[in-house]
């Protein structure tokens, strides 16, 4: 027995959500004494239950006994004891109220508060169907066990979520500051050349054109700062899942939100280097988004074959040469396949729908490109 308690410790500290640390105890605490029904619970300030996870009752079933139940009879009496209460019967307790209409007939209970230095964190609920046997002083001894490990592995769960918090926020302001020091330095520079020129145009071309030869220089390395700290900002599932599946996950999602159909076709893999997969991640993002926001296409594929990603959609097309000043978004997918060292292919009418496709010469950036 002590052996199914490690184990199953083992499996909640494994866990690092609170969410998933609290499925693993409820299911561990079913098996470990072989209860028909488990429940764990987390109250909230308000007189609720901030998460109740069941086990051992249907989703079918769940739905029906409707919404969470309240700190109420007997799960308020195992919230306030600092002592596991164990009952054969629990409706004949004065404590017990009432369950829902579809609630199971459950008569024996065994309940065990999940304290940590004092305070109530959660309860343990075990109960078995009418006619069955009760719990026993060792079952009581084992979820006591349980419970004050998961008392430790709820505790840490939690600040492990904070702390992953407090991370993104971190992240997100060493980003601004490097936003600021390398791009909006080159930005001001650049206005100021800018300004210059302007100045000398009128009586010395020369030194005006000096000037804006600056400005040319100045932009190019704004460009660059700017894709460097764009790079950084890696979407997390490219390093969980890499390219393919990410767009995979990408286009699903889009076909599950629109009514317009997604396609995604892998002939043949592509590889990519670190900084070149973001690059083409978002090019593609773009590509699609474009298709969501101007084709109203019925069909939209992403389709990979080797060093070819095509996004093509049989929307209403454009005119390119037309359409070149509209947006930043065509002009950012050029400049993304030629870091890449590759080339963007652009196929589109008006009424004959569009197909762009990334065609990557060599796996390796061009750095030369960059600046
Ligand atoms: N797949 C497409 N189908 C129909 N029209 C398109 C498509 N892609 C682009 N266009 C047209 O080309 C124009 C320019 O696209 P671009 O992506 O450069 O800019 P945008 O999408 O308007 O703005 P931004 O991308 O900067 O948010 C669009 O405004 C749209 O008229
Ligand atoms: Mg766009």
């Amino acid at each position: 027995m002590l052996h199914e308690v490690s184990a199953a410790v083992g499996a909640i500290t494994r866990h690092l959500s609170v969410h998933q640390v609290l499925e693993v105890i409820v299911s561990s605490a079913r098996r470990l004494v072989g209860a028909d029904y488990a429940a764990i619970g987390i109250p909230d300030d308000e007189g609720g239950f901030a998460e109740f996870i069941t086990d051992g009752i249907g989703e079918e079933q769940r739905l029906k006994i409707g919404p969470l139940p309240r700190q109420h009879g007997m799960l308020a009496a195992i919230l306030a004891e600092s002592e596991p209460i164990r009952l054969d019967d629990l409706r004949r307790d004065p404590r017990f109220q009432w369950w829902p209409k579809a609630h199971p007939s459950m008569a024996a209970l065994l309940g065990v508060p999940i304290q940590e230095c004092g305070r109530t964190l959660g309860i343990v609920v075990l109960t078995n169907d009418l006619g069955r046997p009760g719990f026993s002083e060792s079952d009581t001894e084992l979820i006591e066990l349980l419970a004050s490990h998961a008392a430790i592995a709820i505790t840490n769960a939690r600040l492990y979520e904070r702390s992953r918090e407090l991370t993104v926020v971190e992240e997100r302001n060493r980003l601004a500051r490097e936003l600021h020091d390398a791009v909006m330095q080159r930005l001001f520079s650049l206005r100021l050349s800018a300004r210059a020129a302007r100045k000398l145009a009128p009586t010395d071309p020369e030194a005006a054109a000096c000037r804006l030869g600056e400005v040319e220089d100045l932009a190019a390395e704004a460009i660059a700062e700017l894709r460097a700290v764009i790079v950084e900002l890696r979407p997390a599932d490219l390093d969980a899942h890499g390219l393919v599946e990410t767009l995979r996950r990408h286009v699903t999602l889009l076909d599950r939100l629109h009514d317009t159909e997604v396609a995604f076709e892998v002939r043949s893999p592509v590889d990519l280097s670190r900084d070149g997969e973001v690059e083409v991640l978002r090019l593609v993002q773009e590509a699609l988004s474009n298709a969501f926001r101007h084709a109203r296409a019925r069909h939209v594929a992403v389709t990979v074959q080797s060093e070819r990603i095509t996004i093509s959609d049989d929307g209403d097309g454009f005119d390119a040469d037309e359409a070149a000043t509209r947006g930043l978004g065509l002009l950012s997918m050029r400049e993304r396949a030629k870091a890449l060292g590759g080339d963007l292919d652009l196929r589109t009418a008006p009424g004959a729908g569009t197909t762009v496709t990334l065609i990557l010469d060599t796996a390796e950036p061009a750095e030369a490109e960059r600046d």
